[in-house]
């Protein structure tokens, strides 16, 4: 993946607007200083979806989704940090300058790159093969046409046909400077034993399926014979590659994954023409596994468009036992599994193209099945009626299943469903529910522990989190509020001046957010316990060291907004009529154009910040920044006519210490409930208990009163 340096990033970030983004998606119209329109994350009749266009971020009010133009590119367009960016980049012409890479990296990156070079370059061969050609048009074409998919279909899929000679496309390939390696590597050619260790195409004679990576690139290709007999395989692959790990690519996916999103759900079938015919008639979000049980890495794939799946099978009973435990990966990275059969004799394919689009739904509707339930029915039905020993299989098999849910609560409804369809007692379920997850945690501790970090960062989503927030009493629960709240306004107002303080050479020297809120942590050595926020913490740390270099522009531009105030109020000055009124007036215009350069500052800064925290790389960091930026501060629900409300800008020499004060405060408190448990647990060491405790409610009781009283800050 190739780098971009960061002046280029910068300018992009500059350039790129959040009305103009957003409206190549979103019809937007004008409300107030805002723009609305409908959510492109969810269906929606009424605009939910405010864009902002003097903090450049959006936000969907009802389904919380948004972003600055990088965050909104990347949820929208399902895309890396990095591709995101050169979306952008490429919508105003900006021209990406790459950073240096080092000399592996480059040797890397060239080879990769011209693999995928080559393969976009096979994928147009293909394709114009099977449109202009008359080889093309009158095998593949027809094949095409005789399985009922239309035009648009085949283009969609970017469907070609590899002609019969053997070096039609090697030959063309290299033609046009494609190496060896790179036709070997890629696994378009193959080297012949015979005929002297001469190349030929590994595809001939067979219709083409692309399959490309999540991001549109082509990494691989499957080829269909269209002869019926046995001697031929029916399918060719490509083989693994640098660019192609087959157990991280899902066929269909780069297609699908927008419906997905919109859809919240992600339908899983088996073959190429399964995910083709399915889209053909209307239902877009279908993946394919093509024809292999699933991997992790799939499921991560899928779990990053949604958590809800929905497996079909044909109806026949072989397959279904086979599958069913690759099922149960599914469960463990806590999806939501459901399973369809479909009718006798027919396959996803089959059933598309024998039904409308409304019977495909009501269909479904009528028979989704939980993934639990219906393994449960599946294998009672294969059981013996009396079979005491078989059935003890049955609940084993099924209690195995529930174990790897990661919620607590689900499990529990399991538990309950399954000793009432097994006609057993549900502590004997319980039971062995239990067994399964010790024995899985006793595996899981004998793992190294950087895959167990690695596995904890891959699966964290706000589900998790907010399961650990109700779950556990654990300090980061706790103080989750407190921390949120001194985070909020770093992230929000982070540069904005709080105070003026002396530094060591003597001189008033301004002290802002992010400088105030690290001095005092760091005083009391204290580190936020909620990981998230800890990292938008550090990133509005970073942040406020790119600001060093772009403030002197920053307040260049400030000061020319002052002089144009005062030009344009030179003539009201001259018009005051007395000299005293002249010098009253032009006092007065002065403060105004000093408030008028302050405020251009404090917005330039804060829209820095929000810029640079919505273009994170990390996404919790982006959603936390974009939900703090949009929020509303709301001081008072009166609204009196003429006076003036503070924003909570100009309330910042308060806010920032109060929320610096209620996280000490929530700190000692979280202490004091650790020894009051202490104190119930070792009586022994009770008169030490009780002194800490006496310390931390005096300190407590000092800082509350701190924080009744109202606190001034010099400015
Ligand atoms: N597959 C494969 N190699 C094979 C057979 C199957 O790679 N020899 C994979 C393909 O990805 C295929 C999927 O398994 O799409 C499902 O197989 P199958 O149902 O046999 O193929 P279909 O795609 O349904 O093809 P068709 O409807 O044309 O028979
Ligand atoms: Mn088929």
């Amino acid at each position: 993946m190739a780098l971009i340096d960061q002046e280029t990033v910068r300018k992009i970030l500059d350039t790129a607007d959040i009305v103009d983004v957003v409206s190549d998606f979103v019809k937007l119209k004008r409300s107030g200083a805002n723009y609305i329109g409908l959510c492109p994350f969810h269906n929606e009749r009424t605009p939910s979806f405010s864009v902002s266009k003097s903090r450049g971020i959006c936000k969907c009010f009802s389904c919380g989704k948004g972003g600055t133009p990088v965050g909104f590119i990347m949820e929208h367009e399902q895309l890396s940090y990095i591709e995101a960016l050169k979306w952008l980049a490429n919508k105003y012409n900006i021209e990406i300058k790459e950073r240096e890479l080092t000399a592996e990296e480059r040797a890397a990156a060239t080879e990769r790159e011209s693999m995928l070079a080559l393969n976009d370059f096979a994928l147009q061969f293909f394709e114009h093969t099977l449109h202009e050609t008359d080889e093309g048009r009158d095998i593949g074409m027809s094949y095409f046409r005789n399985r009922g998919l239309s035009d648009a279909a085949i283009r969609r899929f970017r469907l070609g046909f590899a002609p019969e000679k053997s070096t039609a496309l090697s030959s063309e390939a290299r033609a046009k400077g494609y190496g060896e390696e790179t036709l070997l590597g890629t696994g378009l050619c193959a080297r012949s034993e015979r005929n002297g260790g001469s190349l030929y195409d590994r595809f001939r004679g067979r219709v083409i399926f692309p399959v490309f990576s999540v991001s549109g690139k082509v990494v691989a290709f499957g080829g269909r014979t269209l002869k019926t007999s046995k001697e031929v395989a029916k399918y060719v692959n490509s083989p693994e590659s640098p660019v192609y790990h087959k157990s991280n690519e899902l066929y269909g996916l780069y297609q699908a994954k927008r419906e997905i999103v919109k859809k919240n759900k992600c339908i899983l079938v088996e073959g190429y023409m399964d995910v083709i015919s399915m889209s053909q008639r209307g239902v877009e979000n279908v993946v394919a596994s093509s024809g292999t049980s699933l991997t992790d890495g799939q499921i991560a794939l899928i779990h990053r468009f949604t958590p809800n799946v929905t497996v079909i099978y044909d109806s026949d009973p072989a397959g279904i036992k086979a599958s069913l435990r690759g099922i149960d990966m599914l469960l463990a990275h806590g999806m939501n599994i459901k399973v369809m059969l479909l009718p006798d004799g027919d396959d996803p394919d089959s059933f598309a193209k024998s039904h409308s689009l409304e019977e495909i739904e009501q269909y479904f509707k009528e028979n989704e099945t939980d993934f639990i339930r219906f393994k449960t029915r599946i294998l009672l039905d294969t059981l013996e009626s009396n079979d005491p020993i078989g059935r003890a299989g049955v609940i084993n098999s099924i209690a195995r299943s529930i174990s790897v849910i990661p919620d607590r609560v689900v499990r529990s409804e399991y538990v309950k469903e399954c000793a009432r369809l097994l006609q057993t007692d549900e502590d004997i379920v319980r039971l062995q529910v239990a067994k399964y997850a010790a024995e899985a945690a006793d595996r899981e501790q004998h793992r190294p522990i950087s895959e167990q970090s690695e596995r904890s960062e891959n699966s964290e989503n706000s589900e998790r989190s907010e399961r650990a927030l109700a779950g556990s009493g654990s300090a980061s629960a706790y103080l989750r509020a407190a921390e949120t709240e001194v985070v909020r306004l770093c992230a929000r107002y982070g540069l904005l001046t709080v105070a003026q303080v002396v530094n060591a050479e003597g001189d008033m020297t301004d002290l802002n957010v992010i400088d105030y809120v690290s001095a005092e942590l760091a005083a009391d050595e204290l580190r936020l316990t909620n990981e998230d926020l800890d990292r938008v913490f550090i990133a509005v740390q970073n942040a406020a060291e790119a600001w060093r270099s772009e403030q002197p522009a920053a307040e260049a531009r400030a000061e020319e907004a002052r002089r144009r105030f005062m030009a344009d109020a030179a003539e009201t000055i001259a018009s005051a009529g007395s000299v005293d009124a002249i010098r009253r007036k032009e006092r007065e215009m002065e403060e105004a154009a000093d408030s008028e350069a302050k405020n251009h500052l404090a917005e330039a800064a804060e829209k820095f910040l929000t810029t640079m925290l919505g273009a994170d790389p990390d996404p919790a960091v982006r959603n936390l920044s974009t939900t703090f930026a949009s929020e509303k501060y709301v001081l008072s629900k009166i609204h009196t006519k003429g006076v003036h409300i503070p924003s909570e800008r100009e309330l910042l020499s308060d806010r920032a210490p109060r929320a610096v004060c209620g996280l000490k405060i929530a700190i000692l408190q979280w202490r004091e409930k650790q020894l009051r448990a202490n104190l119930a647990a070792n009586p022994a060491e009770a008169a030490q208990t009780l002194e800490e405790l006496q310390q931390i409610r005096t300190v407590i009781a000092q800082l509350a009163r701190y924080l009744g009283e109202r606190i001034v800050l010099p400015r």
